[in-house]
C-alpha cells in the first residue's frame, strides 16, 4: 500500500465558471498544492466523503445548491476541511452567514490572488503542525510502559535510522511504523509497505529490487522494485523473518552500502529509503538457529521497539474499548452511552491472545449488535460469554476489580495527581498508595 504522507495540501475549488476554476488549479498546483475543480456544488460531498481534502474554495452563487447551503452541509459532515468563500457580488448578509456557518474568510472576486496564497500557505503550516499532533494521538495509551514506547518514537521519527518493531500478533506493529514516518521528515514521500510472507519467494526479489527486460521469461518489460518506487521515502517489511537467506543478503547491502541492483542488471542503484521491519516471531531464536542472519538482524535493530501484549498492559484495555467505541458508534450511526460494568469486568478479566485487533473487533461487534443504550453481556460474541461462565467469581475478586476501575478513573480525572484522587476518592493518600501496588496500577 502506497499512501502519500501529510506534506501534500488538497484544495477543492467549487464554481460553477469554469474559467476561474482552471486558472485557480493551475496557481495553486505551481504552488505545489493539489487542486480538485468541480462546477457542481451536488458532487462536493461526495468527494469530500472520498478525498482527504484540506481547503475548499467556493463560489458564493451557483445554480442549485447555493455556496451558504452547501457550507452548512459540509460543517454538518464533521470533517476537518476548511472553507474560504469567493463571490462577485457578496453581500452583508451573505458574509455573516459565511462566518456563522464557519467559513474562514470570504474574499471579493476578482481575488487578490497573493492574499489568497498567503492565507493557503498559512493554512498549510498549520495542518501539518496538526498531522504531527495527531500522529502520535493515534496511539492510545495510559499505559507507563507504552508511554515510554511513544517518546522512543517521537525521538527516533525524525532520524533515518532502521527500526526493527516486535510484538505479539495485533499489538500495533503497523500502527507504530505508520507513525514513525508520518512524524519523519520523509512524511511527504511515499511510504511502501510489504508483507513479506503473503509473497511468494520467487517474486518477493523482484518485487523489492525490480528486474531489467529479458531478467526471466516473463520480464517483457524493465520493472522499478519497492525500493526505487519508495525513493526519499519509507519502507515496511512486515515479517521480515520470511525472507529467504539470499534476500536478506540483498536487503543487508541496502542497509550497509545503501545500494542495489534490479535483476538481471549490472548496473548498481543509490536506496534513498528508510527501512522499518516488523515480526512476531522470537527474532533472536532465529537468529541463533541461523535462519535469520544475525548481522542482519543487529543492523535493523539499531532501534528496536518491542511492544507488550494486552494482558500485560491491563491498565489500556478499557480506555482503547471506548475509543473503539466512539469510533464505531460514529461510523455505525449509532447512540451508545458506554460498557456495562459486567462488560467492563469480561473484558478487564480476558487474556486477549489476539491483543488490540482482538479487542477492536469485539467492541465492533457488539456495536454492530447493540441498538442503542449500553453495551451488555448479550451484544459480545459468545466465546466471551462462555469464558465468563467457567470464571470463578469471589466477593474478593470482584471487589478488586471495582477498586481497580475506580482508582484508574479517579487518576485520569485528576491528571494521575495521586493527592486529587485520593480526595476524590475520599481515601487517605497512602491507602490510595498501597491499593495501586496491590492491584498492579502503575503510577
Ligand atoms: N494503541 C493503540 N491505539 C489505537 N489503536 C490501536 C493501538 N494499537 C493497535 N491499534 C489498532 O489495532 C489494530 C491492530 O494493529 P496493527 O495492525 O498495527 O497490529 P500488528 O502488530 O501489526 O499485528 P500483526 O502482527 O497481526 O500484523 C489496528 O487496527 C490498529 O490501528
Ligand atoms: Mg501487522
Amino acid at each position: 500500500m502506497i499512501f502519500n504522507g501529510n506534506m501534500s495540501f488538497t484544495i477543492l475549488i467549487v464554481d460553477d465558471e469554469e474559467e476561474i476554476g482552471r486558472s485557480l488549479s493551475e496557481i495553486f498546483s505551481c504552488e505545489g498544492y493539489i487542486p480538485y475543480f468541480s462546477t457542481d456544488p451536488g458532487e462536493v460531498p461526495g468527494l469530500l466523503a472520498n478525498h482527504e481534502i484540506d481547503l475548499i474554495l467556493m463560489d458564493v452563487k451557483m445554480p442549485g445548491t447555493g455556496g451558504i447551503d452547501l457550507l452548512k452541509q459540509i460543517k454538518k459532515m464533521n470533517r476537518p476541511v476548511s472553507v474560504i468563500m469567493i463571490s462577485g457580488y457578496p453581500t452583508v448578509d451573505n458574509v455573516v452567514q459565511a462566518m456563522k456557518f464557519g467559513a474562514l474568510n470570504f474574499y471579493k472576486k476578482p481575488v487578490d490572488i497573493s492574499e489568497l496564497l498567503n492565507e493557503i500557505k498559512r493554512l498549510h503550516s498549520v495542518s501539518q503542525a496538526r498531522n504531527k499532533a495527531t500522529g502520535l494521538h493515534r496511539i492510545y495509551t495510559r499505559n507507563s510502559q507504552m508511554e515510554e514506547i511513544l517518546k522512543v518514537i517521537e525521538r527516533i521519527a525524525p532520524t533515518d535510522a532502521p527500526v526493527i518493531i516486535t510484538g505479539e500478533s495485533g499489538t500495533g506493529k503497523e500502527l507504530v511504523a505508520d507513525t514513525i514516518h508520518a512524524l519523519s521528515r520523509r512524511s511527504g514521500k511515499p511510504f511502501i509497505k510489504i508483507n513479506c510472507a503473503a509473497i511468494p519467494d520467487a517474486l518477493l526479489e523482484s518485487d523489492l529490487f525490480g528486474y531489467e527486460q529479458g531478467a526471466f521469461t516473463d520480464a517483457k518489460k524493465q520493472k522499478k522494485g519497492k525500493f526505487e518506487l519508495a525513493e526519499g521515502g519509507s519502507v515496511f517489511l512486515d515479517e521480515i523473518t520470511e525472507l529467504t537467506m539470499k534476500t536478506q543478503g540483498k536487503l543487508l547491502r541496502v542497509l550497509q552500502e545503501k545500494e542495489f541492483e534490479r535483476l538481471g542488471g549490472t548496473g548498481v542503484l543509490k536506496a534513498n529509503v528508510r527501512i522499518m521491519a516488523a515480526t512476531n516471531k522470537p527474532v533472536e531464536d532465529l537468529v541463533s538457529r541461523g535462519t535469520f542472519r544475525d548481522d542482519l538482524f543487529y543492523r535493523l535493530s539499531v532501534i528496536r521497539i518491542h511492544l507488550p501484549p494486552l494482558r500485560e498492559r491491563k491498565d489500556d484495555i478499557l480506555l482503547l474499548a471506548s475509543c473503539f467505541l466512539d469510533l464505531y458508534k460514529e461510523s455505525y450511526e449509532k447512540v451508545i452511552s458506554g460498557f456495562s460494568s459486567d462488560v467492563n469486568q469480561v473484558l478487564i478479566r480476558h487474556d486477549w491472545p489476539g491483543n488490540i485487533r482482538e479487542l477492536k473487533n469485539c467492541v465492533e461487534r457488539a456495536v454492530i449488535f447493540c441498538d442503542g443504550g449500553e453495551i451488555s453481556m448479550e451484544h459480545l460474541p459468545l466465546q466471551y460469554r462462555d469464558a465468563e461462565l467457567g470464571q470463578e467469581e469471589t466477593l474478593e475478586s470482584a471487589y478488586d476489580m471495582i477498586s481497580r476501575q475506580m482508582i484508574l478513573d479517579a487518576l485520569e480525572k485528576c491528571d494521575g495527581i495521586k493527592q486529587k484522587a485520593a480526595e476524590m476518592l475520599k481515601i487517605h493518600r497512602k491507602t490510595l498508595y498501597n491499593k495501586m501496588k496491590k492491584l498492579g496500577i502503575d503510577g
